[in-house]
């Protein structure tokens, strides 16, 4: 059986067990998630040992990125079976901190970024969303200070937000984006997938086949607007309520209007009943 990694739920718990680790001079990678572990947070738990001797998985829903109206109350919580993945993987150690240790009575600070935060994307649905992840993300690398720190590419303008604040804060940590992690139909794996009735987990690949159809018509020498345009069009017709579909710089997220302008990355946000899902690809 899998040894039981080393979980800690205080500061001066934390603060043990990564003197212990640091003792042996070895480097620490950091995944931090909200729990409800899927392959793809598997992936960045390998990803993560592939750059560094020790690994240590954050586990925590963080309140201050979700709006009132939004899922924080029954994000899924599933911390039995996280455990046993984690425990499979040989992670050395998890910090599972409460709200109250993250944020204690009287907590008054907030980390308001810039750039890639208002680049008119999740910012205009979820005004509130980077300011809470920059803030919890700031607290777990000064918690951890891991030499690097892994996240997926899915949440694609996070990874661009909380790059951004490593290094304009001086954070010393090298943050690492792993490509996303897809179903065999090519949904991107996500722990808010659970919410999907059969018929639209069915309908939910759409996402990503309307991605892979725009950016080959594109390749094919297609005009960008008349592909997003279509694009758009195919996914409010297979049943979604589409937030965004849009094609930005994938380095600036500044928009972009062709092939030779740089790298571009589509990246879409759509309702399905009343879940949301996010994706994004490299064109
Ligand atoms: O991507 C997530 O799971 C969360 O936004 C993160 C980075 C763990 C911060 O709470």
């Amino acid at each position: 059986m899998a040894r039981t990694p080393v979980v800690a739920r205080t500061l001066p718990a934390l603060h043990r067990a990564l003197d212990k680790i640091r003792a042996r001079n070895a480097r620490v990678a950091l995944v931090p998630t909200m729990g409800a572990l899927h392959e793809g947070h598997l992936t960045l738990v390998r990803q993560a040992k592939r750059r560094c001797e020790k690994v240590v998985v954050s586990i925590f829903v963080n309140p201050t990125q979700f709006a009132p109206h939004e899922d924080f109350s029954t994000y899924p919580r599933t911390w039995k079976t996280d455990l046993a993945k984690l425990a499979d993987e040989k992670v050395d150690l998890i910090w599972n901190p409460d709200v109250k240790t993250m944020y204690p009575d009287g907590f008054a600070t907030r980390i308001s970024c810039e750039g890639p935060a208002i680049a008119d994307l999740e910012d205009r649905y979820r005004p509130h969303f980077f300011g809470g992840v920059a803030t919890v993300v700031g607290k777990l690398f000064i918690q951890c200070k891991p030499d690097v720190a892994v996240f997926g590419q899915k949440d694609f303008q996070q990874l661009r937000v909380v790059t951004q604040m490593a290094r304009d804060l001086d954070l010393g940590v090298k943050v690492v984006g792993i490509p996303t992690v897809r179903e065999r139909d090519g949904l991107a794996m996500s722990s808010r997938n659970v919410y999907l009735s059969p018929e639209e987990r069915r309908i939910a690949p759409t996402l990503y086949r309307t991605m892979k159809d725009c950016a080959r018509q594109l390749r094919d020498g297609g005009d960008l607007k008349t592909a997003m345009a279509e694009g758009a069009a195919a996914i409010s017709n297979a049943g979604f309520a589409l937030d965004y579909f849009e094609a930005r710089h994938a380095d600036t997220l500044a928009p972009i209007a062709s092939l030779s302008e740089g790298p571009i990355r589509f990246l879409v946000a759509a309702k399905i009943g009343t879940t949301r899902l996010i994706d994004n690809i490299g064109v």
